[in-house]
């Protein structure tokens, strides 16, 4: 047995994570359930198979490696991992390490180490960003769980991960689910930049009438400024594209209904458990959702007429110079949103998560990755119990310079009948979160007069009533 790593599950992700593995100098012994993709992916594996051993049972698997044996899990979130878990079980010894490095969900993470505790066997819940690519290549990698199996993993791991100025983009952020954790709001944040980013291309399509490679232009300059990232530079690359079939712009003949596994609406649910607000990656999810009712669309429209009004073609170099600046500060809004949540979550479940640490292992390899990252880790830096990243000085200069713009934007796309429910709710976001004194004392009132809440008064401590009278204020 020479592997010193095992993997299991040579889907796309598994497969890659492996070739990555091998071509590191890590040897390493893989299996699947289905022996003849275990069989393909070693004959496609050119130049590596020295790296490899090929499984056929999960005994072999087990025998291929160098105890203590670190074997990664990448199989479909779910009940997928609990059955790999379980088979496992049988056959590894104290000391082993099983990664799950799948998308779970954190609270499916605490509970496998709930299960696993006193077996001897030791798990690490892993969050892998970066598409395919990425895994070939260099993902960033986010792991939880306790810091010595980290630290027995720990060469493998960053050998693969994608670096930044040298600095490799896998880091132990805490224990029991806090990988898992942090990989959900990196797809929270995934969620809300991707719509962020359709959404301006709806404003340019529908209330400029711009075309695909036009608009494709656009991102392609603004990869260049602020905006820099790949979800923008890949978006002017799929704007640009054509579909081969019809010759059409690719993007024309797609449907405007997007999937969803599951990650973004488990940030939202669990930014609303703690009652964190985290509006942009709410909007986000929600777009999502509503953008698979596609029936029911074609039927509002039909009774509404569409809402679109084009806009007036001189205004159209400010307005696209505008919406740039919207867009950063909006996306600001959304990764704010996004780091109060994790702080939530490290104070509720005593994770301690490193802030700056997060911010700089998203910097390459993962799919939110880049330059503006930068700037949130030195944020964290200079300040590591920051509550939220829009106080913080760097942040409050970049928003205050944008925020005319943000508002421009929000107010054309209002009056054009052109929906931005993410950006919009940065703009609502921030207005509410800088306002010293909101509106809720008239809810405090509407609650004390309905149901005798009672409310706290401005000039004084403790619980008082209003001059409701009546029954009704009790
Ligand atoms: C990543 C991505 C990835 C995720 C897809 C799909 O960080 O590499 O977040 O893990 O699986 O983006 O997410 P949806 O299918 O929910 O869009």
């Amino acid at each position: 047995s020479h592997a010193e790593i095992g993997l299991i599950g040579l889907g796309v992700m598994g497969s890659n994570l492996a070739l990555n593995i091998a071509e590191k100098g890590h040897p390493i012994a893989v299996y699947n359930r289905t022996a003849s993709r275990t069989g393909l992916f070693f004959e496609n594996a050119e130049g590596l198979r020295e790296n490899i051993v090929p499984c056929t049972t999960l005994a072999d698997l087990v025998a291929a490696i160098r105890p203590p044996r670190p074997i990664i899990i990448m199989t479909q979130a779910g009940k997928a991992v609990d059955e790999q878990i379980a088979a496992l079980r049988k056959l590894l010894s104290p000391g082993d390490i099983i990664i799950d490095a799948g998308n779970a969900n954190f609270r499916d993470t605490m509970r496998r180490f709930a299960e696993l505790e006193g077996s001897g066997i030791e798990f690490l819940g892993v969050g892998v960003s970066g598409g395919e690519e990425g895994a070939r290549h260099g993902p960033s990698i986010m792991v939880g769980g306790a810091k010595e199996s980290w630290h027995r993993v720990e060469p493998v791991l960053t050998a693969i991960a994608a670096a930044y100025n040298g600095e490799p983009c896998a880091a132990w952020l805490g224990p029991d689910g806090a990988g898992h954790f942090v990989k959900t709001l990196h797809n929270g944040i995934e969620y809300a930049d991707m719509q962020m980013i359709a959404e301006v291309y709806g404003v340019m399509r529908d209330g400029l009438g711009m075309g695909p490679k036009e608009i494709g232009q656009v991102f392609g300059r603004w990869n260049e400024g602020p905006l820099n990232s790949y979800l923008i530079e890949i978006t002017s690359a799929v704007l640009a594209a054509d579909d081969p079939q019809t010759g059409r712009p690719m993007v024309d003949v797609i449907v405007d209904s997007a999937g969803q596994k599951g990650t973004g609406r488990w940030a939202v649910i669990e930014a609303q458990m703690m009652g964190v607000p985290a509006t942009g990656i709410e909007a986000a999810v929600a777009a999502r959702s509503l953008s698979s009712m596609r029936q029911e669309r074609d039927a509002a429209e039909r009774a509404y007429g569409s809402p679109v009004k084009p806009i007036d073609p001189a205004d159209r170099d400010a307005l696209i110079a505008d919406i740039e600046q919207a867009l950063f500060a909006a996306k600001i809004g959304a990764y704010a949103q996004g780091f109060a949540v994790m702080r939530a979550a490290s104070q509720e479940f005593g994770w301690d998560l490193p802030m700056a640490t997060v911010a700089r292992i998203w910097r390459a390899g993962c799919i939110i990755r880049s330059q503006f990252l930068d700037t949130i880790a030195s944020a964290f830096e200079a300040k590591a119990d920051l509550p939220n990243l829009l106080v913080s000085r760097a942040f409050v200069s970049m928003v205050s310079k944008a925020e005319p713009s943000l508002r421009r934007v929000v107010a054309t796309a209002a009056t054009h009948g052109l929906a931005v429910p993410a950006i919009s709710s940065a703009l609502a976001y921030f207005d509410a979160y800088r306002l010293a004194r909101g509106t809720a004392n008239l809810i405090q009132a509407q609650r004390d007069f309905f149901g005798a809440h009672g409310f706290e008064r401005i000039d004084g401590p403790g619980a008082h009533h209003g001059p409701w009278g009546g029954h009704m204020a009790g």
